[in-house]
């Protein structure tokens, strides 16, 4: 007999749940608290997992109760939420999204790997993967923006960079793609709601980034808190049993959300704990993150038969299969083991890659001619506003191990970066809150000042899990001081550092220069100073489409056109009375120092069947003085199909450097099979008829250069999606 079969039929009824029993230690509180005696549960065997604990010497003691002291010694699985980064804090995830840089995404979490791995920790509820395109939903800062096939790029390079190549390593954790699915899709952006999209949505939006994670070797999924169309995922047999374990052959682990077997009284699907738990395990979720469902209803739903042993058996193999393939049984220390290694320049060559990754994530959303960089006249900056001077904000709300005093705010960054000027600091105001007691001595700063750097935003705490809001605009008294401080008639250039898009029109309209920032993690200030003083030539580009107004989300580009398009003039048409249908910045904006014009977009060969490919070429020329890095976006258009096609579907992207007056060429070879979609059937089909072949530098329909090209052929296919 095999490891895994001598314990589980070594183990009890009782020991078996504990293996599928996921406790939290104090560390961190990142759900409802309840008080957990984690020591005597992993003494008894009732705690298989822990979650919330890191630290070699922390983590090495709770192993140890495992261990040493629990009856059959099966090591425990150690997991935390490392979302964007662990020690050295990353960009959020939407601000990493920018980078449109899967070598950089994959880097930034093999670098989490790592020090999280010195922490002794194995497991990370990361990659975030839900699509988001509603900006109210506070989750929308912890994902990949707005487009699925952005989102399976993330979640495959994510994946590795978590894994490594040998799971079993020392410096790799498992990754738990999350939260599947249609979680971003929650009613009107509001947290844990209801999402109600249909079988075709769900496959061509939100399911894809997770079948790519799961290609990618995810050791673990879990379910989202959302219930869709009435099925809580927790609960949701036919896609975590049907299409994840059977269609796409996953046989990892599926752990469920915090508490989230529980709720399943609340959602109105169980009638009691036993229902619940059998629910869930009936649906294939392994493991209960602290909900003590399955300790307490397994059990009594064994008795009524509503589950038998051999699903619980399934689940416990599942869980123990992961011990093994994370190396835990041969040595349950060799996470946290290796606080050494930390040494010798590692720290800082992950600090490095931090700044690297931050300042490519600065979206440069507006720019008056010649108002960035700041020009080296500018003697006296009035760096202004509640974020200037805010480490422990720029970390984001996923920095469960970060050091705010590690951080740096844009206020040192630019002091760092410019010791020659006088630089000013005044908050003015506090992000929330009422007082404007600060305002008029900030506003003598300004004055004073040649420029204004404005800092403002959003708190962390204002995105991310339980931080949906109703209002895109700014909180608190900040619109009045900004408003304020523009009237000065200062050169103002105007930072946003938020978890979400922003509705201010009104900033975009009045500031020379408008950045996203973000949260970009311990480096933002080095990373802005970058961006601010030509360090850095801008070349973010926005994941998520950017609103005008909160009435217009949810929004992207993808999408169907109407019966009806929206005509200048018309009354009859798809728009609004009262707004624009056009989104203040389309998705993929972000400008740059220098000034790309995209020219000659060839497709060759123009008529393809099904198994060949077309070569899709570009010329990108930089019309500036100045050396850059074009971000170039493939798109498609399925013309006339027998399920009305998006007006775009992204393809493919590339960044490219082109020197000042160069010109350079682009491209990408483009599977016929790229242009299959969901048929009426909900399988993969490929229709033949004519497509066309879009390049831009963002999803701006005035801005594209067209081809067009036509499939001969048809010709079915149907794939594990
Ligand atoms: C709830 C969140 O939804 C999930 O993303 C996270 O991994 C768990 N809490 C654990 O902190």
């Amino acid at each position: 007999m095999g490891r895994i079969d001598t314990l589980l039929a070594a183990m009890t009824v009782e020991e078996k749940i504990g293996q599928l029993t996921m406790a939290a230690a104090s560390l961190a509180v990142t759900g409802p608290a309840k008080l957990v005696d984690v020591a005597e549960g992993v003494r008894a065997g009732r705690i298989g997992a822990v979650l919330n604990l890191w630290g070699a010497e922390e983590t090495r003691a709770v192993q140890r109760l495992a261990v040493d002291e629990s009856r059959l010694g099966v090591p425990l699985l150690l997991g935390l939420d490392v979302v964007h980064g662990h020690r050295t804090i990353f960009p959020v995830p939407l601000a990493e999204a920018c980078l449109f840089d899967p070598a950089l995404w994959q880097k930034s979490a093999r670098a989490a790997a790592e020090e999280a791995a010195m922490d002794g920790v194995a497991m990370t509820f990361a990659p975030m993967v839900d699509v988001a395109r509603d900006p109210r939903w506070g989750r929308i800062v912890e994902g990949p923006g707005e487009d699925p096939w952005v989102a399976s790029a993330f979640a495959a390079a994510k994946t590795r960079g978590f894994q490594g190549d040998d799971l079993a390593a020392a410096d790799s954790v498992a990754a738990t793609a999350k939260h599947l699915g249609a979680y971003g899709a929650v009613t009107a952006g509001r947290e844990y709601a209801s999402a109600d999209v249909s079988e075709r949505t769900l496959r061509e939006i939100y399911l894809p980034a997770f079948a790519a994670a799961v290609a990618a070797g995810t050791a673990a999924i879990m379910p989202a808190f959302n219930d869709i169309a009435g099925v809580p995922m927790t609960a949701n047999a036919a896609l975590l049993k049907g299409w994840l374990r059977d269609r796409l052959g996953f046989d990892g682990v599926l752990v469920s959300d915090y508490n989230a077997i529980a709720e399943l009284l609340e959602h109105g699907v169980a009638g009691d704990i036993a229902e619940a738990a059998a629910l869930a395990l009936e649906a294939g979720v392994d493991i209960d993150m602290m909900s003590g469902a399955y300790a307490k209803g397994l059990p009594e739903a064994l008795r009524r038969g509503l589950v038998g042993m051999a699903e619980i058996d399934a689940g416990v193999r599942r869980v123990l299969a992961l011990k093994e393939r994370l190396g835990l049984f041969d040595d349950p220390y060799r996470r946290g083991a290796a606080g050494s290694r930390d040494e010798g320049g590692e720290a800082s060559r992950r600090r490095a890659l931090a700044r690297e990754i931050a300042r490519r994530a600065i979206v440069l959303l507006t720019c008056a001619p010649g108002a960035l960089p700041l020009s080296p006249d500018i003697r006296r900056i009035a760096v202004i506003g509640p974020l200037a001077a805010a480490p422990q904000e720029m970390l984001g709300p996923w920095a469960l191990a970060g050091r705010a005093e590690e951080a740096a705010s844009i206020l040192r960054g630019l002091e760092a970066a410019l010791p020659d000027r006088r630089i000013d600091y005044a908050a003015g105001v506090d992000i929330a809150g009422e007082d404007t007691r600060g305002v008029p001595a900030a506003l003598d700063l300004c004055r004073g000042a040649d420029a204004v750097v404005l800092c403002i935003g959003e708190a962390a705490s204002m995105s991310g899990e339980a931080a949906s809001r109703a209002d895109l605009g700014l909180p608190g008294r900040q619109r009045m001081f900004a408003e304020a401080v523009l009237d000065l008639g200062k050169p103002v250039a105007a930072l946003l550092s938020s978890g979400r898009p922003l509705a201010l029109p009104w900033l975009f309209e009045r500031a020379d220069a408008v950045l996203a920032t973000w949260f970009l993690g311990g480096e933002a200030g080095h990373a802005v100073a970058d961006v601010l003083t030509g360090r850095f030539n801008p070349t973010g580009r926005l994941p998520a489409t950017w609103p005008r107004d909160v009435g217009q989300t949810p929004i992207f580009y993808g999408q169907r056109q109407a019966g009806r398009p929206a005509k200048a003039g018309e009354r009859y048409c798809s728009r609004y009375l009262d707004l624009p249908v056009t989104p203040q910045f389309p998705f993929g904006h972000g400008l740059s120092y220098s000034r790309f014009s995209l020219h000659d977009l060839r497709c060759q060969p123009s008529r393809v069947e099904a198994g060949e490919s077309v070569e899709i070429a570009v010329t990108v020329a930089n019309d500036s003085g100045v050396d850059g890095e074009a971000t170039l976006f493939l798109f498609v258009r399925d013309l006339v199909a027998s399920v009305a096609r998006p007006v775009l579907e992204l393809k493919g992207v590339r960044k490219i450097v082109v020197a000042a007056g160069e010109r350079a060429q682009a491209t990408w070879r483009l599977p016929v099979e790229a242009l299959a979609f969901v048929g009426a059937d909900l399988d993969l089909v490929l229709e033949p008829g004519r497509f066309e072949v879009h390049v831009g530098q963002s999803a701006d329909p005035a801005e594209l250069l067209t081809s067009v090209i036509e499939l001969v052929r048809s010709s079915t296919t149907s794939s594990a999606r």
